[in-house]
């Protein structure tokens, strides 16, 4: 298992066990910052330990806000803000997911250029060039947003999850052993939420034979690596090759994007803050995969491959690719639905303008095939 480092867009990653102590360097030059975290993984992982010990043996002063919450709101992110103002700080250091490293992209943003959070998600103010430093260190093998510059932000009012760019952390750890205390479900949300940036990252609008290359290598991994992660979830080989999957994927939606399956799934998380990211991506992939192979069944096929070595590069091969996914999620054990989060069928009809505002609207350029709102309906139907 080597460690190595990554450039991508403003981020310098440093990947592999131990990368902590090396990017630490980028920390002693620094006298007083902010440290964020959620409530107990920061702590569990043991990052948190490892951080305040470098901090304390460099003479780097600190603070711990540990109030960071799974689907981070602009109104979260405005008490960060006022945090890290009255305390005179010069950067942030995220120890968590892809919500604490979301939080502490957006909070640095409103740092650095005023206003409210949402006024940049809405596009109505310019991302500011300089911005506080972020340190971030990822718990997770899910979401890539220790290398890529996407955020993503809840308004609770209008309950719109809204995407936007805030822009890279400076210095990124991705070091297996934190990831080796996700609890079991954690595990499997994550992985698929890296499967998905792979696969939209190489259907999209934006999909290149990079970002191809990259999904390929990703799905592979996931499909070799997440069953064994949960029969051994402390072998860091296995850690390793997820976290793997989902920086490169990371790297994927960073040039290729995500669309459908994000889109469809801010809706359904923007009223369902306690529907998990992935868990909201894998219950629409069930459906979703046959749409994508139809569109592309060239790509698909190279990526699932690795589920069944049968497929063919010919749309009429969706359904199979479909049963082979579902095979898949059989087999790890996810069966969840959307009534298992008290979804309706009479409620996905109402979903229907929160879907034009945040699909059709605002994917508009990124979506690669049009999908009717009936087709969604019906789709979203049977996942109930
Ligand atoms: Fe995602």
């Amino acid at each position: 298992m080597r460690s190595f480092q990554v450039y991508n867009g403003g981020v310098k990653l440093f990947f592999g066990v131990n990368s902590l102590e090396e990017a630490a360097a980028y920390l002693r030059k620094y006298s007083r910052v902010l440290i964020i975290t959620g409530r107990t993984s920061a702590k569990l992982s043991g990052a948190l330990d490892d951080i305040i010990r470098i901090l304390e043996s460099s003479g780097v002063e600190y603070e711990v806000w540990s109030k960071a919450l799974p689907n981070p709101t602009d109104e979260l992110v405005a008490e960060l803000v006022e945090v890290y103002r009255s305390g005179v700080f010069e950067g942030f250091i995220a120890i968590g997911g892809g919500s604490v490293i979301d939080l502490a992209k957006a909070a640095r943003v409103v740092v650095a250029g005023g206003g409210s959070v949402r006024e940049y998600l809405y596009g109505a103010r310019e991302i500011p060039r300089t911005q506080p430093f972020l340190f971030a260190v990822n718990l997770t093998h899910g979401t890539g947003t220790e290398i890529d510059r996407y955020a993503v932000v809840t308004i609770t009012e209008t309950k719109e999850k809204l995407g936007f760019s805030p822009g890279y952390p400076d210095v990124s750890v991705d070091d297996p052993k934190y990831t080796a205390s996700l609890p079991r479900r954690q595990t499997i949300y994550t992985s698929l939420d890296a499967f998905a940036h792979a696969v939209e990252s190489a259907t999209s609008a934006k999909a290149s034979p990079y970002t191809e290359m990259l999904a390929e290598e990703a799905v592979k991994h996931v499909i070799e690596y997440l069953p064994r992660a949960l029969e051994k979830p402390k072998e860091l080989e296995y850690r390793y090759w997820l976290l793997y999957a989902s920086m490169i994927a990371g790297i994927g939606i960073d040039h290729g994007v995500t669309h459908y399956g994000h889109a469809i799934e801010h809706v359904l998380t923007g009223s369902r803050p306690e529907l998990a990211h992935g868990a909201g991506l894998a219950i629409l992939y069930r459906e979703l995969i046959k749409f994508f192979y139809e569109y592309s069944p060239v790509v698909m096929s190279r990526l699932l491959k690795p589920l069944d070595p049968s497929l063919k590069p010919i749309r009429e091969d969706s359904a199979k690719a479909v049963k082979a996914y579902i095979d898949f999620l059989d087999k790890i054990g996810f069966r969840e639905t959307l009534s298992d989060y008290g979804f309706t069928v009479g409620e996905v009809r109402e979903l229907k303008a929160l879907y034009f505002k945040l699909v059709e609207k605002r994917y508009e350029s990124l979506l690669p095939f049009k999908l009717q709102w009936e087709q969604v309906e019906s789709m979203l139907k049977n996942l109930v």
